[in-house]
């Protein structure tokens, strides 16, 4: 480089940072507001003087977003010492006290942690989507944070995660890792959250939060959802109401360990803090290395849970759930009906019964697999997938074929993530299973998680539906089961333990990705011992979930209107079943509310029961379009009512469905009351109709009557639900005027 071009380059160095000085220096003299906004509200930050990125505003969205920056100055609040109560993403180690939503450990063993703002910038992903990106960097660390938000502007919906990334010496340790904070401003909030077990999911329990932390969360590892939901509702300033009221629906979008805490600060104002769960689970981030946090979706009505519910829906047919405007197959299931007791005849039996019936396809549940150990009980087989021989001697070929000769699809179970300790798989892989050296095996289900963190395993476990679909590329449909939790955390590959409980999942993404890849389509059910594993991060590889092992038709009554604040209809899957003594009309229609299926013994059903659901079957295929990609109106509460009552509207509100049942058979209780219609079009006229009778019954509605939307929606309908017509379904047919 000769003198001039030294002295010239001189010149620009200090050139560039006289502009850069200028620029920092705008940055810092002018508080910066950084507004994320969906149709109806906004999610607002403001980048202090010090470069602090604080949560300012979430509400309803202003139309001029220039007063936006008003918003603090409104407030009248103490102001705390830490000066930092609403961080964007709140650190730990420095001024903050309060619940972090990072925590780590730096290479040099220093244990604080402060996070400024760098830049930002918006994308629109297309006409409906926004992503905007936070970027945060420690002053003292090369160590950054990037906070990001995408919004679904019509459906409200905000997905938000982050990535943590350093160029430090060293490993950096994160003990905590959230994917997001946000901070509420109101007088009071009402949780409502959700707890269960096998055969009883999604019990909720409503509260107003005090002053403190309440968590909910998952330690579980697999089936992490068996007791406890990664989904919440929060009323603000009162108890969630149907049609009234803010309210904020929150989930976390990961199929493992997750924590949601919840903080009444000081001031009086909401902190809520979700994640994975950091439980036993330090994570080790390499320099350069970058650590992607699963999403945290959150969604705010100002018109009760109702609404809420049906952008979710929307948004989780249109961007989460596999084909979520698609298709679906209605099926018979041979679970309830053979248990592990099977044979090639009977089930070419069930094949027939699958076409006497009128549904899609048959699925073939556990107990096909495994010889050296037969799976003829849950106590052995699980892991090897080979076709047991004594009970199929010809191969699930056969089945295939049979199926295929009568008009109707086949679908299999498999629960490959899993393995009996009577196994094939365990004797040759001791190493594959998740399990403590040292100690004692602990069984659930008798049986132990393999381990997905290894991608060994992760073959294997590809290779057990690819080798399925290349052997029968017929084959229409799986059920993916997974029925043990994590005990005795430990994996002879991963060199971390604490990276177990993440590795796990992540593997377990991995290889549905890669299923996904090959099989785009093929519907598949996420299964777990009942409702032990529904998330919108898993749904994003299934078309439906099953909601529970409890298909009592009174109890899944309940169990669905609970899964359908989150959840839409067309991914639920509900199965008429023996279970509970209601008549087979009642069983039939609460499963028609929502992926209709069925588990029973066809050929013992009384002639005019099998007539009935072959009817039926034709009316659900008639009405399941209402049902899937409708609206859908919870109009009476099972938990408060007599009657419980749930609709489905169609886009142009020119056609309804309306579910009523009688929940309550004591002091011979009915629907004394109208049930107010929800959804209509006002202006409207309307003819009531009632469907799915049962062969011979008559019907105690006047189907000549017309209505006004109006007067439906405000006076309301009687179904006429009473001891002898404990069920009834309507048809709400708008009519020319
Ligand atoms: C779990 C499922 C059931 C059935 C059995 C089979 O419990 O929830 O539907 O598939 O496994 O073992």
């Amino acid at each position: 480089m000769n003198l001039i071009t030294r002295f010239n380059k001189k010149c620009k160095d200090f050139l560039v940072l006289i502009l850069s000085l200028f620029m920092v220096q705008q940055h810092l003299s002018a508080q910066e507001v950084i507004p994320i906004e969906s149709v109806t509200n906004a999610l607002v930050l403001e980048v202090d003087e010090d470069k602090n990125v604080k949560i300012i505003y979430f509400g309803e969205r202003l139309s001029n977003p220039n007063e936006y920056g008003e918003v603090p100055s409104v407030y009248n609040q103490t102001g705390h010492y830490s000066e930092n109560l609403n961080a964007a993403y709140m650190p730990s180690g420095s001024h903050n006290l309060m619940e972090p939503a990072i925590t780590v450990t730096h290479a040099d063993g220093n244990t604080s942690l402060d996070l400024r703002y760098v830049a930002h910038k918006q994308e629109s992903i297309d006409a409906n989507v926004d992503l905007f990106t936070v970027e945060l960097k420690d002053p003292v660390y090369p160590f950054s944070v990037k906070l990001f938000y995408k919004v679904y502007k019509n459906e409200d919906v905000f997905e938000q995660w982050c990535t943590i990334s350093h160029k430090e010496k060293k490993d950096v340790q994160l003990h905590k890792f959230a994917s997001a904070n946000l901070y509420l401003k109101s007088g009071t909030f009402w949780l409502t959250q959700y707890h269960g077990d096998w055969a009883e999911e999604m019990q909720p329990e409503v509260s107003r939060l005090t002053h403190g932390i309440k968590t909910l969360d998952s330690k579980l590892g697999t089936r992490a959802n068996l007791l406890q939901p990664p989904v919440f509702m929060l009323g603000i300033g009162r108890a969630p109401e149907e049609d009234t009221g803010d309210v904020i629906f929150g989930a976390m979008e990961w199929s493992g360990n997750f924590r949601i805490d919840m903080e009444l600060d000081v001031e009086d104002n909401l902190r809520v803090i979700a994640g994975m769960n950091n439980f036993s689970s330090v994570y080790h981030l390499k320099s350069g290395e970058t650590f992607e946090t699963p999403k945290f979706l959150y969604l705010l009505s100002h018109n009760g849970k109702g609404e809420a519910s049906r952008k979710m829906h929307d948004w989780a047919r249109k961007y989460k759930l596999l084909d979520g405007s698609g298709d679906r197959l209605t099926l018979l299931n041979n679970w309830e009906a053979t248990y592990f007791d099977f044979n090639e005849q009977k089930l070419f039996s069930l094949i027939k019964d699958t076409k006497e019936l009128g549904v899609d396809l048959f699925l073939l549940d556990d107990g096909w697999f495994a010889n050296k150990y037969p799976r003829d009980g849950d106590y052995a087989g699980l892991g090897d997938w080979e076709v047991n021989k004594s009970k199929l001697p010809n191969g699930i070929a056969s089945l295939v074929k049979e199926s295929k000769n009568n008009g109707v699809k086949f679908g299999i179970w498999i629960e490959p993530e899993m393995v009996n300790p009577k196994s094939r798989l365990y004797e040759t892989h001791p190493d594959w299973v998740i399990k403590q050296p040292k100690r004692e095996e602990h069984y659930f289900r008798n049986q132990l998680v393999l381990d997905l963190s290894n991608p060994e395993v992760q073959d294997f476990v590809f290779h057990v539906v690819d080798q399925l679909f290349v052997e029968n590329p017929e084959l229409a449909y799986i059920k993916w089961d997974c029925n043990a939790v994590i005990y005795n955390a430990y994996s002879s590959y991963l060199k971390q333990q604490s990276h177990l409980y993440i590795e796990y999942v992540k593997g377990l993404y991995s290889v549905l990705k890669r299923i996904r890849e090959k099989y785009p389509l093929v519907p598949m059910m996420l299964c777990s011992g009942g409702g032990g594993r529904v998330d919108y991060a898993a749904l994003q590889y299934f078309t439906e979930f099953w909601p529970s092992d409890n298909t009592d038709p009174l109890e899944r009554i309940f169990l669905q209107w609970e899964y359908s604040h989150f959840y839409p209809s067309i991914a639920t899957s509900n199965h008429v079943t023996e279970w509970g003594n209601q008549p087979i009309k009642f069983r039939v229609d609460v499963a028609m509310m929502g992926k209709l299926g069925f588990d029973i013994v066809v050929h013992e059903l009384p002639e005019k029961e099998l007539v009935f659901c072959q009817q039926a079957i034709k009316c659900y295929n008639d009405i399941k379009g209402v049902i899937w990609y409708g609206d859908q109106y919870r109009l009476a509460d099972p938990k408060v009512n007599n009657v419980a009552a749930l609709m489905y509207v169609d886009d142009e509100q020119d056609r309804a469905i309306v579910f009523s049942y009688l929940v309550n058979n004591r002091f011979n209780k009915k629907s004394e009351v109208p049930i107010a219609l929800k959804g209509l079009d006002p202006a409207k006229k309307y003819r009531v109709r009632e469907i799915n009778l049962y062969p011979g019954a008559v019907t105690k509605v006047d189907e000549s009557v017309v209505y006004s939307g109006e007067f439906l929606m405000k006076v309301g309908y009687n179904p006429l639900v009473d001891a002898s017509r404990t069920s009834v379904i309507l048809e709400v047919m708008a009519i020319e005027n």
